[in-house]
């Protein structure tokens, strides 16, 4: 592979995971960092993730005029869940001509949700020789496009089931924050409500990816979560939830055609779960079982879901893309 010239987009927990990796990719060079917290503006990159050294690229606060002077190959974006909140990041990064991957929940598939965002995303995209995917462990991979991968050896699907369910207290902090932690069950549904957490995002999206690789026309599409209550005090990796409180969240997606449920995502993050694990089941001919054992570390493993998207990304046709539509991926052991 030859030298990527890549920028991070926001310097938080998945930000920084990605440079950190990114930089130990020899044939990855991390050209500019970007992030708006005044904290981390100004300091150089290379601490700030956590590494010996520094490195010489200082965050700085997004600038369409920056990004055109350092054109990076490939923008690696992580800022936020919402498409209308974030895309006009994604548009300044395109602007500039690089490619973009973002850890966007909603940006996964972003017809389901922002349909008019999405293409005029694309028609920017085209005209700039520009790619854009939303692309992430879940959505993106594990929920989605794992399952539809799975069907390949299947003469006949009936129904696709997928499920994870992992320890919220192993999560990075802002993870925990969003699925509400600790919070009492009625202050947890107002801020669901009021939008001042999300629990998680992209049911629906990883719904929409596995009904578009398998091109089934769903009738409709179902998204739910609700907190997960604890029932007597939790004690798990120095977090502590007192009984009654949220201990985290358990939700779906489903897709419906002809009153027949086709497809099922179901997620539970929670802190005292007893085990914690992945596992797609193919209604089919023949049945298809899969089954991780002890999960997908999701902050890392969104890293470098990022990280191995990028050799991908750089040689997919301009436009909007989604996972299902690109070759599919893998980690590159080239230069290893
Ligand atoms: N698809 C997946 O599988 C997947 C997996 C993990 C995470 N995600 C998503 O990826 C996103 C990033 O995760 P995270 O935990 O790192 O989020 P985070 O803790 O909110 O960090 C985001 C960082 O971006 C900065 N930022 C916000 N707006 C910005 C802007 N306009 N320009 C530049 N920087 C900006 C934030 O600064 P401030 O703190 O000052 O706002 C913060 O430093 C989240 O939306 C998360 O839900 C998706």
């Amino acid at each position: 592979m030859e030298n990527v010239r890549f920028a991070v987009y926001g310097v938080g927990p998945i930000g920084s995971l990605v440079a950190r990796y990114g930089l130990e990719r020899k044939w990855m060079e991390l050209v500019a960092a970007f992030d708006i917290d005044p904290v981390k503006i100004g300091r150089d990159i290379g601490e700030l993730v956590g590494l010996d050294e520094r490195i010489g690229v200082v965050v700085q606060k997004p600038s369409l005029d920056i990004l055109r002077s350092v054109r990076p190959d490939v923008v690696l974006h992580a800022t936020g869940s919402f498409l209308d909140r974030i895309y006009e990041q994604i548009l300044e990064s395109v602007k500039a001509g690089s490619d973009v991957i973002s850890t966007c929940e909603t940006l996964s598939y972003p017809y389901y949700r922002y349909s008019e965002l999405a293409n005029i995303l694309d028609l920017e995209a085209k005209k700039n020789n520009s790619t854009i995917l939303g692309v992430g462990v879940n959505p993106g991979f594990l929920l989605d496009l794992l399952p539809a991968i799975l069907t390949t050896p299947c003469l006949r699907v009936e129904k696709v089931i997928a499920r994870r369910i992992i320890d919220a207290s192993k999560r990075r902090e802002s993870f925990r924050r969003k699925i509400g932690l600790g919070l009492d069950k009625k202050i947890f549904d107002e801020k669901i409500k009021n939008g001042e957490i999300t629990a998680h995002v992209g049911y629906a999206e990883s719904i929409c990816l596995i009904a578009d690789a398998l091109g089934l026309k769903l009738d409709f599409i179902e998204e739910r979560q609700e907190a997960v209550i604890a029932e007597r005090e939790v004690m798990v990796g120095g977090i502590k939830i007192d009984a009654g409180r949220v201990r985290g969240v358990r939700g779906y997606g489903a897709g419906i055609k002809n009153d027949k449920e086709i497809l099922k995502i179901e997620f539970t993050a929670a802190v005292g779960v007893e085990e914690e694990f992945e596992e797609i089941i193919i209604e089919g001919v023949p049945r298809i079982v899969w089954r991780s054992v002890g999960g997908t570390p999701g902050d890392l493993a969104t890293a470098a879901v990022v990280l191995n998207y990028v050799p991908i990304v750089l040689k997919a046709e301009p436009g909007v893309a989604t996972v299902n539509k690109l070759r599919p991926p893998s980690y590159s052991m080239v230069g290893v």
